[in-house]
């Protein structure tokens, strides 16, 4: 691997009493799409949310593009280039598409003010959004949420996004939209790190894969050798690709 973009070094988190990670190494290349998988509680949140600031390593480092973002709070984080769609979204239900859209748009004061083609490219991506603009996004149903969720993410140029379980909870046909939309989402080079739990859609997109068991990272290497493994997967994963298709 290149220099990556992103690196953590052992990276270990308390929250409160509860030593949550044990010591985390992980590596983001540049313009890839970086899997984290991993059974329920093996710390897969707590690591993005490490990342961006909104727990501080107790040890460990968080380097950014060579720079430690340990001491940094988020606000800061974020301005470096970093956005993060939490587990629950964290869109506003009352306020509509657009107005959604509008508080992640740098500098835009109506939703008129945000870039013309760079909306129209997120239409393209999630053609959802344009149908529903007008609508509060507490209507939509849970998959056009998640893609609210991720448009916010996108419509100003990021370098990293961290993204947690997109395809909860989702219908398989939904999930299908929104590999096309992350595929497309690829050709652009933006470097993302997916948690996720759905074999099925990680490995679709997927070019590196770390997996993490009790707050360490246990492996990691390429999509391809973990998608043509059986034996590793059921080994890291308890599961056979088989029984996910
Ligand atoms: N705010 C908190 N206070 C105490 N413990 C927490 C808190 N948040 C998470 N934990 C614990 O930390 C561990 C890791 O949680 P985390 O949410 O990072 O797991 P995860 O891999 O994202 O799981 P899931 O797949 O269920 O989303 C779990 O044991 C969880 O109970
Ligand atoms: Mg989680």
């Amino acid at each position: 691997m290149s220099t990556p973009l992103l690196k953590l070094e052992a990276v270990h988190t308390h929250i409160g009493a509860y030593h949550i990670l044990h010591g985390v190494d992980l590596e983001v290349a540049h313009g890839e799409l970086t899997v984290l998988l991993g059974r329920n509680g093996a710390g897969k949140t707590t690591t993005l949310r490490t990342i961006m600031g909104l727990w501080h390593p107790s040890a460990g480092r968080v380097l950014f593009d060579g720079e430690d973002l340990g001491a940094l709070g988020t606000p800061e984080i974020a301005h470096r280039g970093i956005s993060y769609v939490p587990e629950n979204m964290g869109i506003f239900a009352e306020l509509t598409v657009a107005e959604n859209m509008l508080l992640a748009a740098r500098g835009a004061k109506r939703p008129e003010d945000i870039d013309p083609k760079r909306l129209e490219w997120v239409f393209g991506l999630f053609p959802a959004l344009k149908r529903f603009w007008q609508h509060p996004a507490g209507l939509l149903s849970g998959g056009q949420k998640q893609m609210v969720a991720v448009a916010r993410a996108i419509i100003e140029p990021r370098k990293l996004l961290l993204i947690d379980e997109p395809s909860k909870g989702l219908a398989p046909a939904i999930i299908q939209n929104m590999v096309e939309a992350f595929r497309e989402l690829k050709r652009t080079d933006t470097t993302i790190l997916l948690v996720e739990q759905n074999f099925n859609f990680a490995r679709q997109l997927g070019d590196r894969v770390a997996v993490m068991d009790d707050g360490r990272v246990v492996h990691a290497g390429t999509m391809a050798a973990l998608a043509g493994d059986e034996g590793l997967q059921q080994q890291l994963l308890g599961l056979s690709l088989a029984a996910h298709q």
